[in-house]
């Protein structure tokens, strides 16, 4: 009998759940789906869960070799840029084949407004110069960058109750969890009278509502770009994704 594959999925995304639903049955082939740890209940999906840290490149490498891993699929947020980079390192360092799945990144329509940037810091200098209410939705990162602007407003959009006072001069904080239609966006940025969306370039439907109502209302989009990613192969779909798996678990002719 031939052993079963081993494959570790980095999650944290729906392309990455969808992916472990999709090659949950494929005979041969056992799968363990990694999470940071940061949502409080996440759903299950088919497959062993872990959650937390590995401790950078070398707790992922010694993870790697310990669970016998025959290849990686890196399906984290396109701006999880840590892990991404670890998982590059790590699996090159093993001789472990890695495949990126990305989601696609939104391209602007003709009457987008947006004004896009390269990191945090660009977008926090940008953010001055085009409005005083600004909409920030930009998921659980550090916001220091934006703690030195004056006179500017955020209404800021977090899944959990922030821990702690976020370090701006002037904001209100709203709790949500997407997807978020566009009509409901609209409402929001009408009501707080808001002038800018400050946008990471995700990609995906769940969040695209505030684009849309961004370019309904003519509202500006200071977007910030993605990271670069290592080199290495990279897909944009599940269906792909599940392809190069399967061609890996299939037996020799
Ligand atoms: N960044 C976003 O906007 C965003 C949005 C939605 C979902 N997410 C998801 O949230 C997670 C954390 O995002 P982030 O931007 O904080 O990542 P990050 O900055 O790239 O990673 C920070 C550290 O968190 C740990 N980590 C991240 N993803 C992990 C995973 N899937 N399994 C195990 N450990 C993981 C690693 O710790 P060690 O070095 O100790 O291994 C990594 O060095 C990711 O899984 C990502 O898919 C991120």
């Amino acid at each position: 009998m031939i052993d079963a594959k081993r494959l570790l999925i980095l999650g944290g995304t729906g392309e990455a759940a969808a992916l472990a639903h999709r090659l949950g049955r494929l005979p041969g082939l056992d799968i363990v789906t990694s999470l940071a740890g940061r949502t409080r209940a996440p759903a299950a999906v088919p497959g062993e869960m872990r959650s937390g840290g590995f401790g950078g490149v070398e707790g992922l490498e010694s993870y790697l070799a310990e669970r016998h891993m025959d290849f990686v699929v890196d399906a984290t947020h396109p701006f999880a840029a840590r892990i991404t980079a670890n998982a590059a390192t790590a699996c090159a360092k093993a001789g472990i084949p890695r495949l990126v799945l990305t989601r696609p990144p939104w391209q602007p329509h003709k009457s987008d407004r947006w004004v896009r940037v390269a990191d945090d810091r660009a977008a926090a200098q940008t953010l001055a110069e085009l409005g005083r209410r600004v909409f920030l939705s930009i998921g659980r990162q550090d916001l220091t960058p934006f703690a030195g602007l004056r006179g500017i407003w955020f209404l800021v959009r977090t899944i959990d109750e922030p821990a702690a006072p976020l370090p701006l001069e002037n904001y209100e904080v709203i709790l949500g969890r997407g997807p978020f239609a566009a009509e409901a966006e609209a409402a929001l940025m009408r009501e707080h009278g808001i002038a800018v969306l400050l946008s990471k370039n995700s990609g995906g439907q769940a969040t695209y509502g505030k684009i849309e109502a961004a370019r309904r209302l003519g509202l500006p989009v200071v977007m910030i770009d993605r990271p670069a990613l290592p080199d290495g192969s990279v897909v944009q779909s599940v269906d792909e994704a599940a392809v190069w798996v399967e061609a890996r678990c299939a037996p020799p002719p």
